[in-house]
C-alpha cells in the first residue's frame, strides 16, 4: 500500500478516491503481468474517457476500469479452483470455457480483498466478459473501454468501433457482441449463454434504431 498523499495537487486532485486509486495501482502492479497491468491501466484511462463524454460517474468509472481484470492473476484452472473454494458462483457453460472466469473471480476480489461495496461497480466487473442484456452505463463503458482501450491492436474493425463508442454505447455493444459472435464461432468457440442473449436484445435495439431512421427519412421525403 501506498502512503497517504495529503499535500494538495495543482488542481487539487490528491482527494481520498484519488489516495485509493493509487494504492491499488500499487497492488495491481505486483499481482498482474507487466503487459495486464498495462491494460487495466489503459481500460481505466478509457473508462474515464467514455465517462466524461456519456455522463457516468468518473470515480467509479476509474475504479472498475482499473479493477477490470484484478481476477486474472492466475491460470484458468487455479482461478477455477479459487472460484470453487469460495463458493463463487458460475454457470457449467463458463466452468466449460474458463477463461471468462477470471471476471467472476475479480468481482469477488474487488469485493473482499479490496473492499469495494459499490453493487455498479462490482457487476461491472462480473459482466466485462460476457455482457448481459440491458446493461447499465457504467457495465456498458467497462465492456467497451476493455474492447478498444489504446493498446488493443488485434481486431480489423477497432477505427470504426472507438469512433462509435464516442456516440452510440448501445450500437456500439452491438457491433462488439457481433463481431466476437463471428469470431467464436470462426473458431468454433463456446458461446456462453449470457452473451447470445445480449447479442440478441442489442440486435433488437440495432434494428429499431434501423427502422426509426428509416421512417423518419420517408417523413422527410413526403414533406419536400
Ligand atoms: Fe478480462
Ligand atoms: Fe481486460
Amino acid at each position: 500500500m501506498v502512503s497517504k498523499i495529503t499535500r494538495e495537487g495543482t488542481d487539487g486532485i490528491m482527494t481520498e478516491a484519488f489516495n485509493l486509486i493509487l494504492s491499488y495501482r500499487k497492488n495491481l502492479e505486483m499481482k498482474l503481468d507487466p503487459m495486464r497491468y498495462e491494460h487495466s491501466l489503459s481500460v481505466s484511462y478509457s473508462c474515464m474517457s467514455l465517462a466524461m463524454c456519456h455522463g457516468c460517474d468518473l470515480e467509479k468509472a476509474e475504479l472498475a476500469g482499473l479493477l477490470h481484470d484484478c481476477g486474472k492473476r492466475y491460470s484458468d484452472d487455479i482461478i477455477l479452483k479459487k472460484c470453487k473454494k469460495h463458493g463463487i458462483l458460475f454457470s457449467p457453460e463458463e466452468e466449460e470455457a474458463p477463461a471468462v472466469l477470471h471476471a467472476n473471480y475479480g468481482a469477488w476480489l474487488a469485493k473482499h480483498k479490496y473492499g469495494v461495496s459499490d453493487p455498479e461497480i462490482l457487476s461491472a466487473i462480473l459482466y466485462h466478459t460476457t455482457g448481459k442484456p440491458e446493461m447499465t452505463l457504467l457495465e456498458k463503458i467497462v465492456y467497451i473501454a476493455d474492447y478498444i482501450e489504446p493498446r488493443r491492436n488485434k481486431a480489423d474493425n477497432l477505427p470504426s468501433i472507438r469512433a462509435l463508442a464516442y456516440k452510440d454505447l448501445d450500437e456500439t455493444m452491438y457491433r462488439i457482441l457481433k463481431g466476437t459472435l463471428e469470431y467464436l464461432d470462426r473458431k468454433s468457440g463456446k458461446i456462453d449463454p449470457i452473451t447470445l442473449k445480449a447479442f440478441e436484445y442489442y440486435q433488437e435495439l440495432h434494428r429499431k434504431q434501423a427502422l426509426k431512421q428509416v421512417m423518419s427519412s420517408d417523413e422527410e421525403e413526403s414533406d419536400a
